[in-house]
């Protein structure tokens, strides 16, 4: 099999994940990287023994097949568009977009050119989660009837040196966080059907805590603590809150209340965690795992299992219509909570594929 070429677009902080995972699935082979600041570029590509190039002549080698949009959320509908007029497959990082319109053009045009969109996250791929999709349609907890989800920190400024951008149009902690439990919702549960959202921000001000600009104060433009309710078109309703406004609290990351049980899901964020469920009455219980990808980085599975759907001319799992789905889910929770009315959903995305659990490890 000749593997799918790779190509990095934004070299930043996420980009040594992917590039570390790469290795385990010999479907995909990165063969270079590119980043407005080409030092960058040039210092991932000496770390990883590939070629650091301009944009443009990544956008040009006939090599790369997939373009790795790892650019800050703005960049990755420009970003993609250019590299589906190159006539590449492009897979991003999340969200497919900072607006549902945006995010609907990039996919329609992929879908003009004949080419595929994926994007982040695939910690719904790994073992846990899928262990936790299979458990639920084996009927563990019989129907799930509502559920909750909390992500609530007290705010990336106290550890990220530039943290202005989750403040302002597109960041926020839904946008930012939200990929990761809409994703593993809609994965257990099915598409959403419409959602009630609340929302406001705590705080007028927020001070960077770390780094050179430590001390200084920026403005809040978004909500940063956002409740909403989600009803789902299989009959489940769940909560869910994201906050950036919030010290500590002892909710768990998600759970799922079923006509026959209930079931403890761990962290969306991460590929490994145990999966607990307890029936009617009885004590937590762990699900062994069933699947591979469970304790380690495979922050690149969502990538690989495009490059071999495309190979075999399968759907890929990580794919446009879920990204799409989310984004939309998203955006209609804020404007929910600006309007004060129940918004319905417009692009509602099947359930991907559950992952395989007979195939050896690296093959998808
Ligand atoms: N940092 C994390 O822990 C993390 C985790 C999961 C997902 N993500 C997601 O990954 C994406 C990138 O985040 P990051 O933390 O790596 O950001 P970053 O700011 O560290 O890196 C982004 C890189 O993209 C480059 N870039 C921006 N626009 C570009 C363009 N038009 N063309 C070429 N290069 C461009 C920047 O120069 C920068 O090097 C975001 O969508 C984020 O939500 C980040």
């Amino acid at each position: 099999m000749q593997p799918v070429g790779i190509g990095i677009i934004g070299t930043g902080n996420i980009s040594d994940a992917y590039l570390k995972a790469a290795a385990q699935f010999p479907v995909i082979r990165i063969v270079a990287c590119a980043d407005i600041n080409m030092d960058a570029a040039r210092a991932k590509a000496a770390t990883y023994g590939i070629e650091a190039v301009t944009v443009d002549e990544l956008l040009a080698d006939p090599r790369i097949g997939i373009v790795l949009n790892l650019t800050t959320p703005q960049h990755h509908v420009p970003v993609g568009l250019k590299a589906i007029a190159a006539g590449k497959h492009v897979y991003s990082e999340k969200p497919l977009a900072v607006a549902f319109a945006d995010g609907l053009r990039l996919v329609e045009a992929a879908a003009k050119a004949g080419l595929r969109v994926g994007c982040a996250p695939d910690t719904f791929l790994g073992g846990s989660h899928q262990t936790a999709r299979k458990a639920v349609d084996a009927g563990a907890i019989g129907t799930p009837l509502a559920g909750t989800a909390f992500m609530m920190v007290p705010g990336h400024e106290l550890w990220h040196p530039n943290p202005d951008f989750y403040y302002k149009a597109g960041g926020g902690p839904m946008f930012d966080m939200g990929p990761y439990y809409l994703t593993c919702l809609v994965n257990l549960l099915g598409p959403v059907r419409s959602v009630t959202g609340a929302a406001k921000a705590s705080y007028d001000t927020r001070t960077i805590g770390s780094g050179p600009r430590a001390g200084e104060s920026f403005a809040v433009e978004v909500p940063t603590h956002i409740s909403a309710l989600l009803q789902f078109h299989d009959g489940a309703a769940v909560t869910i809150t994201t906050s950036f406004d919030v010290w500590k609290h002892a909710h768990g990351h998600i759970e799922i209340y079923g006509s026959a049980g209930s079931m403890l899901v761990p962290d969306p964020n991460r590929f490994d965690g145990a999966v607990q469920v307890s029936d009617r009455k009885g004590d937590w219980t762990e699900v062994p795992q069933t699947h591979l990808y469970g304790d380690g980085n495979y922050r690149i599975l969502g990538l690989a299992d495009m490059a071999e759907a495309i190979l075999d001319n399968r759907p890929h799992r990580a794919s446009h219509e879920l990204s799409l789905h989310v984004l939309e889910i998203m955006e209609a929770i804020l404007r929910s909570a600006e309007s004060g009315s129940r918004i319905e959903l417009t692009h509602p995305a099947g359930r991907p594929a559950p992952m395989r659990d007979d195939l050896p490890f690296g093959q998808l």
